[in-house]
């Protein structure tokens, strides 16, 4: 049966929604309307959707200050946004983690998913990203938190990366991203990987185990995935 997939109204836009988002969540609440007046209201949806479209969060500076240098090769599909500390946590743990897996995050940001999976389950993890100033970043938090021997960083497409050495892959991206991926992890994956989805799902797959961490979605799919539907 096809997962009845959590699709916010402009799902690939924004990756979580402002109104589920501290800070932003804060602000949000502090200029919703109290009542349905017309001048009100429009001035809500007006900050509403400044909000909206401010999310991607800043990249991160390097230890010195600095922003790394390089620029990606092509726009990235999805914007950098990073998953809050207790989500990382809570995908590694619903993938049942442990010493004998490779993670790979696509899209791996500043590298918080597999520095975490080595530093806090002992596994070894592999980052896929295109912006060069995110895999910099990422280096070198690895090799602050002791395991930039146990981690690579690769400034790669995920479209194009090989991902057949993964045991378990992390998944922050817009669903019709997950869903242009889901073939290139079926085919490449080996049955038992895990597959885990931070707010969006893949569309059409059935996940076995779905929780809630922060309000937020994650979803575990165990290769080879019972494919439903696509939708
Ligand atoms: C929402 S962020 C997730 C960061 C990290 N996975 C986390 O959960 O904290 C998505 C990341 O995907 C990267 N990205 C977007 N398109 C990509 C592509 N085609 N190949 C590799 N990385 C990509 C972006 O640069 C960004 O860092």
């Amino acid at each position: 049966m096809p997962l009845s997939v959590l699709q916010p109204a402009d799902a690939d836009a924004v990756l979580v929604p402002a109104v589920e988002r501290g800070r932003r969540a804060r602000l949000f609440r502090l200029f919703a309307p109290q009542r349905r007046g017309g001048g009100v209201r429009g001035l809500a949806i007006v900050v509403a959707a400044l909000l909206l479209g401010g999310c991607a969060t800043a990249i991160p500076r390097l230890a010195d200050g600095s922003v790394a240098a390089g620029e990606p090769a092509r726009t990235p599909d999805v914007y950098y946004e990073p998953s809050p500390p207790e989500v990382v946590e809570a995908m590694l743990k619903l993938a049942n983690v442990g010493p004998g897996d490779v993670v790979y995050d696509l899209g791996s940001g500043d590298g918080r998913i597999p520095i975490a999976a080595a530093r806090d389950f002992g596994a070894r993890g592999v980052g896929i990203e295109i912006d060069p100033r995110l895999v910099a970043v990422a280096r070198e938090n690895a090799a602050q938190a002791g395991v930039g021997d146990r981690v690579t960083f690769r400034g790669e497409d995920f479209f194009e990366a090989d991902l057949s050495g993964a045991s378990v892959v992390t998944l922050f991206l817009f669903p019709s991203i997950n869903r242009r991926l889901a073939p290139r992890l079926l085919a490449q994956l080996k049955p038992g990987s895990r597959v885990i989805g931070h707010y969006h799902a893949v569309p059409g797959w059935t996940p076995d185990a779905r929780i809630r961490v922060r309000g937020r979605p994650l979803y575990r799919w165990t290769i080879p995935v019972q494919a439903g539907a696509t939708n």
